[in-house]
């Protein structure tokens, strides 16, 4: 029987020093992107490839991120009252249904392979999705979507994939490819954030897995790697040495590292011009820059 994934893990305790000071109190995933916190569109992509339970791996000082996803009544009567429609549907958008979302503290900040792990109570023995809500991808058909698509294929984990420059490997979780079949490539290693001229490809894992419980059994053994942190990276290659298939996905759209500051003012800019309340304005004002600096020069 194929199985369905409707379970989606969400690692969300990272510090976010990045973003200090503005991260000393409020959670990087309820930093804005135009007008929608990072964690939203984390969220909608989700629910776009159809995940029921969501669950949030927190930690001390992500109380903005509950209070984000609870009703907020008093705003909604207020308007109500005042007839602002619009808003008031905007608003609702965003609650969740009781029972739908899950919070799971990671008390020590052991690692990403640690993070996820922590939420094993909540998966059982089923296949699930993790998502990285810095990692933000503007796609037409969301990019766990397609994954899940190749998913009902493939029935084995599936990591999304993206070529980055050499200098730039070091930053990520790189694949070694057996086969590459274009869209798809099957794996024979996975190595966490490789030391100079160790990665064995420029094929990068980027912020969106579908897994297999294995996985989860394999973070069981808590071996640091990279970093001194326990990585998810080992543990998918370590399912795939016990003979389980890990794939790379080439996703279709744009991925921006919302983890950086410049990732995030890129976000910024291409999700505003998207628009078409803000494009004109935003337009007018980047054609002004460009052309005043060019004539400076
Ligand atoms: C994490 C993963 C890494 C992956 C990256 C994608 O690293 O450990 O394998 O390539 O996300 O954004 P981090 O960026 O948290 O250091």
């Amino acid at each position: 029987m194929r199985t369905k994934v409707t379970k989606a893990i969400f690692p969300v305790a990272g510090l976010g020093t990045r973003f200090l000071p503005a991260t000393k109190s409020v959670p990087k995933e309820i930093m804005t992107l135009v007008d929608r916190p990072l964690v939203q569109y984390a969220i909608d992509e989700a629910r776009a490839a159809g995940i029921k339970e969501f669950i949030f791996v927190t930690s001390r000082g992500k109380g903005a991120l509950e209070d984000y996803f609870d009703n907020a009544p008093q705003l909604e009567a207020e308007l109500r009252k005042k007839g602002k429609t619009e808003l008031l549907e905007i608003l609702k958008s965003t609650n969740m249904d009781s029972g739908e979302i899950a919070y799971m503290r990671q008390h020590k900040p052991l690692g990403l392979g640690h993070a996820v792990w922590c939420a094993r109570r909540l998966i059982a023995n089923e296949p699930f999705a993790v998502i990285l809500p810095d990692d933000v991808i503007a796609a037409e058909k969301p990019c766990l979507a397609q994954m899940v698509e190749a998913f009902e294929e493939t029935q084995s984990n599936i990591v999304a994939a993206m070529e980055v420059p050499d200098h730039m490997t070091g930053a990520y979780g790189i694949l070694d490819v057996k086969d590459d079949m274009g869209t798809i490539v099957s794996t024979k290693g996975m190595i966490e954030k490789p030391g100079p001229g160790l990665a064995p490809s420029n094929l990068a894992v980027i912020g969106r897995y579908i897994l297999t419980p294995t996985v989860l059994q394999k973070l069981n053994r808590k071996e640091a790697g990279a970093g001194g942190e326990i990585q998810l990276t080992d543990a998918i290659d370590a399912a795939r040495e016990s003979g389980e298939e890990v794939y790379g996905y080439r996703f279709q759209g744009q991925r921006f590292d919302c983890g950086s500051k410049a990732g995030f003012l890129q976000a910024t800019v291409a999700f505003a011009l998207a628009r078409a309340d803000l494009r004109d304005d935003l337009w007018n004002y980047i054609s002004d820059v460009v052309h005043s600096e060019k004539a400076a020069q």
